[in-house]
């Protein structure tokens, strides 16, 4: 219940401005986010990059009903991705791209926009030695996104891809992308989706979760096993094993600022470990759907509200 509130909260116009211009003290976002400029991210990049961890950075943004904006979205990739050359920290440091943030949510012309946008930054990633992974949005979006992705991958297939094993459609979405050089992230989902296509019990979408890796695992890709969930990453040990997969066949990814010392743990014990690095000043919905996974996260964020630092 409480999940739901939060999350149809992350796209109300209403509470984002009360919340954003509330005087929330910096540790709350700085907790999630990695800053609000590239410089700022770039600096937190460096250093998880020091520890043995690689990165995908996520310029922060959604939902881009503005030509223009979609623009300045792929701009600020652009420069990014100039900024990670020059600091030398590609190819251990890739990007992730919200189509929604490009223009996929335009009228009529969005697709056509989203995609022009997305080859712009996939081309320059290749440049700057690196990669792109396009994040999925809401249900609405997930036909649309994957037909980008079939799109994008012609010319540029090192793209990943993200499924949300929370939808009832993603088993067989794994299977579809379980082919050779297919980089797929598997997550279990953030957006506020109806019981009609995603599993809304928790253990039911951990069951999928589960399923959804025995394909990815046994199949030909490379699975980016996207969870902070203790017995996740472990049934995904458990089922690299059992496909035969050795370490570096597959990774795991978090998110910036969560679970730190497992990201250490398993980079340590030899794993890929990415940590998805959000940063810009757009972090309103990021914060929310981060604040509705889990409790205490809420409890931190409102204390700090109250809080005068
Ligand atoms: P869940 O939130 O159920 O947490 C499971 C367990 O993890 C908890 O019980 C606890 O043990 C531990 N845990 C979680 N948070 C913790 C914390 N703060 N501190 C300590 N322990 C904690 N979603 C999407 O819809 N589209 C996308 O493109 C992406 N992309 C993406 C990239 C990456 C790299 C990650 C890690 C995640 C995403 N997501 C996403 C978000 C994803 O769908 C999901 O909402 C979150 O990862 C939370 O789900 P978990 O699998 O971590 O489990």
């Amino acid at each position: 219940m409480l999940r739901r509130v939060l999350l149809s909260m992350s796209r109300s116009r209403r509470v984002r401005h009360i919340v954003e211009t509330a005087p929330v003290s910096r540790s709350v976002v700085a907790r999630f986010v990695a800053g609000t400029s590239a410089e700022e991210a770039v600096a937190a990049t460096r250093t998880l990059l020091d520890k043995g961890l690689l990165a995908s950075m996520d310029h922060l943004g959604e939902d881009t009903l503005d030509l223009q904006q979609a623009t300045d979205v792929r701009d600020a990739y652009l420069r990014l991705l100039e900024l990670l050359a020059a600091g030398g920290l590609t190819p251990g440091a890739e990007v992730s791209v919200k189509l929604s943030a490009v223009g996929q949510a335009l009228p009529d012309v969005g697709e056509k926009v989203a995609v022009e946008n997305a080859r712009t930054i996939c081309h320059a990633a290749r440049n700057a030695g690196t990669t792109v992974t396009v994040d999925m949005e809401d249900h609405t979006t997930t036909d649309s996104t994957l037909g980008i992705l079939r799109e994008l991958r012609k010319d540029f297939p090192e793209t990943g891809g993200v499924l949300q094993a929370y939808l009832r459609r993603t088993e067989a979405d794994c299977r579809d992308l379980a082919y050779e050089g297919s980089r797929v992230r598997l997550c279990k989902g953030a957006y506020n989706e109806p019981e009609s296509v995603a599993f809304t019990d928790r253990l039911d979408v951990d069951k999928s979760y589960v399923r959804c890796l025995k394909v990815l695992m046994a199949g030909e890709g490379y699975p980016m096993v996207a969870t902070h969930d203790p017995r996740l990453v472990e049934a995904a040990q458990a089922l690299a094993a059992q496909a035969g997969r050795e370490k570096g066949s597959y990774e795991f990814q978090m998110l910036y600022g969560i679970r730190p010392d497992e990201q250490r743990r398993l980079a340590a014990e030899g794993h890929p470990v990415r940590v998805y690095v959000p940063y810009g000043q757009e972090w309103y919905g990021y914060l929310m759907r981060r604040l509705a996974e889990r409790p205490a996260n809420l409890t931190f964020f409102l204390r700090s509200l109250l809080s005068t630092k």
